[in-house]
C-alpha cells in the first residue's frame, strides 16, 4: 500500500492503517505514560571549573554511559526561549497544510526536507511518524533551499538552534573523552570535521498505539545524539538486558543524550550504544528533536584506547562510511527477511 501524503490527515481514524501494524515481537512492552527515572538527570552547572563539579559531572556521565548509553542533562546553557520558539515553530511547521509540507518532499533521495515515515526504504512495516530533516555542519552542507521557509522565522530559530547544540555538543564531546582517560580533545579531533544534522519527528495521535510504534528499535550511528522531547513522552529505552523497557521521563528543558554506535566504538565498547524506541499514543501528538552529532565520512572508527587484556570491538580501523553503510546494508538485509517471511 502507498504511503499516505501525511499522517497529520489521519489523526481521527478510528483504526490503525495496516502498513504500521507491527508483529507481536516488535510492539510497546511498556505504556507511553509510565515513566521511569532511571536514566540519571546530570547537571551541567559548574561544568567549567576545572578543580569543581567537573570530576563529579564526568563521574555521572561516566556511569550512565556504562550502564544505559543514555543520559539526560539541564542546566546545559542553550537558552529556555530558544527551546520553546523552536518547538512551537516545530509544530507550526507540522499543522501545516499536507501542500506546504510537500513542497520540501524527499522522497527519491533529495537532502533534507520533509518525509512520512522512516528513511529506510523496503521495510515490511513503517514508522507511524513525520519528519523534517536539515543538514547543519559543516557549513558548507547546509542547503537552504531544502529548509523549511515557513512558518515564518524558523530558519533562523533553526540556525541558531544548530549552533548552540554544536556547542554543548562539544562541551559534552570534552567531558567523555576525560572519561576515557584521554585528552579532551580526543573525541573531536577523532571526527575529523564534525557532521551535525538535525531531525526533528512529529507523532500524530494514534488510534491503536499497542499495535506499532512511531520510529522503530535502533542505535544511532553517530557519536552523540542531544534528543529534546517535549512533556508527551515515548522515548524508551532497555536496560543492560536488553530486554527489558522502560519509558524515559521528560524533564522540562533537558536534553536526552543518547551515545551512538561511533561512541561505543571509540570507547572500545565500554560505553553503550543505546537501543532505543519511540512509542506513540492515542490522547495526543508528540514532538522530538534530535540533533545527531557524526563524524565526517572519513574519520576512523577505531577504539581509541584498548586496555590491557581488552579485546578491540573491531577487527580493523574503518571509515565511518563504511560502518554505515554495513549498518544500513544490515539493517536493509533484515527489513527484507522479515518482508519474506510474511
Ligand atoms: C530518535 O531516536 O531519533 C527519536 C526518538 C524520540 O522521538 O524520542
Ligand atoms: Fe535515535
Amino acid at each position: 500500500m502507498a504511503p499516505p501524503a501525511t499522517l497529520t490527515t489521519l489523526a481521527q481514524q478510528k483504526t490503525l492503517e495496516a502498513s504500521f501494524v507491527r508483529d507481536e515481537d516488535e510492539r510497546p512492552k511498556v505504556a507511553c505514560n509510565q515513566f521511569s527515572n532511571e536514566i540519571p538527570v546530570i547537571s551541567l552547572a559548574g561544568i567549567d571549573e576545572v578543580d569543581g563539579r567537573r570530576a563529579e559531572i564526568c563521574k555521572k556521565i561516566v556511569e550512565a554511559c556504562e550502564d544505559w548509553g543514555i543520559f539526560q542533562v539541564i542546566d546545559h546553557g542553550v537558552d529556555a526561549n530558544l527551546i520553546s520558539d523552536m518547538t512551537r515553530l516545530a509544530r507550526e511547521f507540522f499543522a501545516l497544510p499536507p501542500e506546504e509540507k510537500l513542497r520540501f518532499d524527499m522522497t527519491g533521495g533529495k537532502k533534507g526536507g520533509f518525509i512520512v515515515s522512516s528513511h529506510l526504504q523496503g521495510e515490511a512495516v513503517q514508522d507511524r511518524r513525520e519528519i523534517v530533516t536539515y543538514f547543519s555542519y559543516p557549513l558548507r552542507s547546509r542547503d537552504y533551499s531544502r529548509w523549511p521557509d515557513k512558518p515564518e522565522g524558523w530558519i533562523e530559530v533553526t540556525k541558531e538552534y544548530s549552533d548552540k547544540l554544536m556547542g554543548l555538543a562539544c562541551k559534552l564531546l570534552e567531558v567523555l573523552s576525560e572519561a576515557m582517560g584521554l585528552e579532551k580533545e580526543a573525541l573531536t579531533k577523532a571526527c575529523v570535521d564534525m557532521d551535525q544534522k538535525v531531525v526533528v519527528n512529529y507523532y500524530p495521535k494514534c488510534p491503536q498505539p499497542d499495535l506499532t510504534l512511531g520510529l522503530k528499535r535502533h542505535t544511532d550511528p553517530g557519536t552523540i545524539t542531544p534528543l529534546l522531547q517535549d512533556q508527551v513522552g515515548g522515548l524508551q529505552a532497555t536496560r543492560d538486558d536488553g530486554k527489558t523497557w522502560i519509558t524515559v521521563q521528560p524533564v522540562e528543558e533537558a536534553f536526552v543524550v543518547n551515545l551512538g554506535d561511533h561512541g561505543h566504538h571509540l570507547s572500545n565498547g565500554g560505553f553503550r550504544n543505546a537501543d532505543h524506541q519511540a512509542v506513540v499514543n492515542s490522547d495526543c501528538s508528540r514532538l522530538s528533536i534530535a540533533t545527531f552529532q557524526n563524524p565526517a565520512p572519513n574519520a576512523t572508527v577505531y577504539p581509541l584506547k584498548i586496555r590491557e587484556g581488552e579485546k578491540p570491538v573491531l577487527e580493523d580501523p574503518i571509515t565511518f562510511a563504511e560502518m554505515y553503510r554495513r549498518k544500513m546494508s544490515k539493517d536493509l538485509e533484515v527489513a527484507r527477511l522479515k518482508k519474506l517471511a510474511k
